[in-house]
């Protein structure tokens, strides 16, 4: 089978084609980072008028650079949510439309489900796997029993690790988006100059919080600055290895406490926009390793935000006997962990 992914939930317009034997035939994203950096963050207004300009734009291009006649596409599916409201309404209402013209079966994604799969088509990883999601929008672990049967585990009470790696670089005046810069300049830094609190490290669950973390940085900034205590490189890098030992400290925890809920299991799955972040990536394998787990990591270019996650996760929930109605709503909200039955 060959599937059509179309992805639109927040700043990246991306679509893919993807075949049933995990090859990406086409994953094109057009990124809006252009557009959104003077604001310092994304504006949804803009985002969703800039999706409208060249979704179909985007498809003609696949199309044409693959050779592949829309005839040929045997499954459409796109993102209905979570996500930015205005978004999910242009690529939702652009897949429903190409499916009713053509005739194609329909499958709406949770994004997030988009994310939690892409190993099996990256890595080929079987069920059950242990997740961690870590993107802009929401940062949580889950264990990963099936295809649609999915648990929440716990995660954060505030804000999601990308927003703060994102608000991180705006106090240290790094530019949009964050995470990558972040990654960049700490490389140059001393990460134990700058001591930072690791909140809600020893609390026995999954909860996890970021925003006193970012306070910490903003107090540290304006020391650096005033009394030249330390270089911004010295906080971006504290900043991250305190992000990685609060990380690999809950990592360890769900593990034991997932075992505990469930059953033993072999495999991890780290997902979303700040997996692309090799010193995060690199600490989370040691740490997966130590309590003799396999971990998987997607390619970078497939953590964050694309259209062949959504390809797949379509084709997974389709050959489980899910197909959507071609009035499937938009749910800007829409948690993981709920049941499909359409
Ligand atoms: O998954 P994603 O593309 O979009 C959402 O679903 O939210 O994640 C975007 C987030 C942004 O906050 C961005 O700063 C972060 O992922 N990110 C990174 C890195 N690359 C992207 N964070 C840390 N290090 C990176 N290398
Ligand atoms: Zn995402």
């Amino acid at each position: 089978m060959k599937i059509l992914g179309i992805e639109s939930s927040c700043d990246d317009t991306s679509i893919a084609i993807v075949d049933s034997n995990k090859n990406i035939i086409a994953n094109e994203v057009l990124s809006q980072d252009n557009i959104h950096r003077d604001f310092q963050g994304i504006v949804p207004e803009l985002a969703a008028r800039n999706h409208v300009l060249f979704i179909d734009k985007i498809l003609s291009k696949i199309l044409s650079k693959t050779e592949i006649n829309i005839n040929q596409i045997d499954l459409i599916s796109a993102t209905a949510g979570p996500g930015l409201i205005g978004g999910l309404l242009v690529g939702l209402s652009f897949a429903k439309t190409l499916a009713q013209v053509n005739n194609k079966p329909f499958v709406a994604v949770n994004h997030l489900e988009g994310h939690a799969l892409t190993a099996r088509l990256s890595d080929n990883v079987n069920y059950p796997f242990l997740l961690l999601l870590i993107s802009g929008g929401h940062t949580n672990f889950y264990f990963i029993k099936n295809i649609n049967d999915y648990y929440n585990l716990g995660g954060t009470l505030d804000d999601a690790l990308g927003e703060a790696f994102d608000k991180v670089a705006n106090i240290l005046k790094l530019g949009f988006p964050g995470g990558p810069k972040i990654e960049k300049l700490s490389q140059k830094g001393n990460k134990d100059l700058v001591k930072l609190p690791k909140p809600l490290i020893n609390k026995r669950n999954l909860d996890l919080s970021f925003s006193g973390l970012k306070t910490a940085v903003l107090n540290s900034y304006a020391t650096s600055v005033t009394k030249k205590k330390y270089k911004t490189e010295d906080i971006a890098a504290s900043f991250q290895y305190t992000v990685s030992d609060i990380l690999c400290k809950k990592l360890s925890l769900a593990i034991e406490l997932t075992e505990k809920k469930f059953f033993n299991f072999k495999n991890i799955v780290i997902a979303g926009g700040v997996a692309a972040n090799n010193f995060l990536r690199q600490k989370l394998k040691e740490e997966a390793e130590k309590n003799n787990k396999s971990i998987y990591l997607p390619p970078t270019n497939l953590c964050t935000d694309n259209g062949a996650m959504i390809a797949w996760a379509g084709y997974e929930l389709y050959t489980k006997g899910i197909k959507s109605n071609l009035n499937f709503e938009a749910r800007p909200r829409w948690p993981l962990e709920e049941k499909r039955i359409n």
